[in-house]
């Protein structure tokens, strides 16, 4: 993609403009790290996460899905190493508190650096690099040592002490509830290993600095897949989940040049190996997705800490083991981010500049929007009434009667909408009887417009959505 400096200002300006994504809390001046999804916002979201599942769940051979409670025993985070560490590390400015994260401060000075060294070594190279590093808010290079900040988030869920002795905390992470619930599937379904588990789930986490829109967010939702396979039977599992992925995101529309591997130096400390695929953002290419081998971490873990078995029988073998994880886990969040970033177009269509969202056809919010030529008109009006009650029967559309027909097709180019149909004086046939039930449909990419018959829309629209 073309590196233009002001488009993720462009970006942001558009989501709230046209009703994608408002500043959480807004009338309150907002909430740090929080966003709300406006009406075309969250039909985007289902669509992202419906063609997800469809790719994870439906298509994908021996996958199952889970919706896990948010809430869990709270010795789960503990076991999960979540409690111990889970952390980033953070620094205040002497002068006037305010927080920074280390790792990042670092990195955007060009020091390689990240969360998962550890106290000492981020401090050492925080040391050496100090007087580069100038306050967010004041400017000073005065700042506290780094230390390590626990990003669980707190509830008292539960404790009615109102001592806080025993928290429930927010998920950390959405995946937690597929390994709690292994032993429940295996027993209730008739998975083998190696099989699949997809779930959607929100997650909470203390961001010390939130940043770049919805890119860093303190409440964000996750779309994780858990394989389980046989103990040292990941490597080539691991390859073919890895590029499962990475097409996905292609097959959505994403450009393939946006996109690329990053294996991780440094890894948590549930991972045996890690790969993120990262995206190229407006301001570079950053993490959409990390795909984990987890080995027999987590199950081990929770075996060990819950007192309950969930060692797995080969029913053939009868052969027991814990079995390891390959997790795929992919930020909602982001992944909208770099849908609307790679489909954010500035192109000119008929003489005139416009701005176009090309988002994928399954996943524009908005598949057809429907116009009478002129809204004075009772018969035209009503007769595109007829053909709008009839579309959204099937499809997510729009009624749009108001100001010029290039205004309409301007407003549904913005937001992504792939078929704009008119209604006009020929499909009331009155001078041209052989186009009486007819209507134009107008292609956002092409602008090319063709008449089709009002008894065959559906079926059209259906077949060119899908
Ligand atoms: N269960 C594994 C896990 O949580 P992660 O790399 O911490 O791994 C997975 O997170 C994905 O969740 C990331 O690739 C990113 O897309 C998203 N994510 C993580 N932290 C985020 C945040 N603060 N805001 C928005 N998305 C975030």
């Amino acid at each position: 993609m073309e590196q233009d400096k002001d488009l993720m200002e462009k970006i942001v300006s558009l989501c709230k403009r046209r009703g994608f994504i408002y500043p959480g809390s807004e009338i309150y001046g907002g909430m740090a790290g929080m966003y709300d999804f406006g009406p075309y916002g969250v039909e985007l979201v289902n669509n992202i996460k419906a063609s997800w599942w469809k790719e994870n769940v439906q298509k994908n051979q021996n996958y199952f899905g889970l919706d896990s409670a948010m809430f869990k025993e709270p010795k789960v985070w503990e076991a999960s190493g979540h409690i111990g560490g889970f952390s980033d590390p953070l620094s205040e400015c002497r002068k006037c508190n305010t927080r920074i994260r280390v790792d990042k401060e670092l990195e955007r000075i060009g020091v390689s650096a990240d969360e998962k060294m550890s106290e000492d070594d981020i401090n050492k190279l925080f040391e050496e690099n100090k007087s580069k590093i100038k306050c967010p808010k004041c400017g000073s290079s005065d700042f506290s040592p780094a230390k390590a900040f626990n990003l669980l988030v707190k509830s008292n869920m539960g404790d009615f002490t109102g001592e806080g002795k025993n928290p429930a905390y927010l998920p950390g992470e959405a995946c937690q509830g597929i390994y709690l619930n292994f032993k429940n599937i295996v027993d209730t379904t008739r998975a083998k290993v190696p099989f699949g588990v997809a779930q959607i789930g929100k997650a909470f986490r203390n961001e010390i600095s939130p940043r770049n829109f919805i890119f860093r967010t303190r409440e964000l939702e996750q779309a994780d897949t858990q394989y389980f396979v046989k103990p040292n039977e990941n490597k080539d599992a691991y390859e073919k989940i890895k590029q499962n992925r990475f097409n996905w995101y292609v097959k959505m529309g994403i450009k393939p040049e946006n996109l690329r591997f990053k294996q991780h130096e440094n890894l948590v400390f549930y991972a045996s190996d890690a790969w993120d695929i990262e995206y190229n953002f407006p301001w570079g290419f950053d993490e959409i997705e990390g795909i984990h081998d987890r080995t027999d971490y987590d199950l081990t873990q929770h075996m060990k800490y819950s007192g309950t078995n969930l060692e797995y029988t080969d029913p053939q073998t009868g052969e027991k083991y814990i079995p390891w994880i390959l997790e795929t886990s992919a930020g909602v969040g982001r992944m909208f981010l770099a849908f609307v970033s790679d489909a954010y177009t500035v192109d000119t269509l008929g003489g005139e500049e416009r701005v176009v969202l090309k988002l994928s056809k399954q996943l524009a919010p908005i598949k057809a929007a429907i116009f009478p030529l002129l809204r004075n008109k009772p018969e035209l009006v009503s007769k595109a009434r007829e053909v709008y009650e009839m579309l959204r029967e099937d499809l997510r559309v729009e009624w749009d009667d108001n100001g010029n027909i290039g205004k309409r097709y301007r407003r549904q180019d913005e937001i992504g909408t792939p078929y704009c149909i008119v209604v006009d004086f020929d499909t009331l046939g009155e001078e041209k009887p052989e186009l009486k039930d007819t209507v134009t449909v107008r292609d956002r990419d092409t602008g090319t417009q063709e008449r089709v018959k009002v008894s065959e829309l559906v079926s059209f629209l259906k077949e060119r959505l899908s």
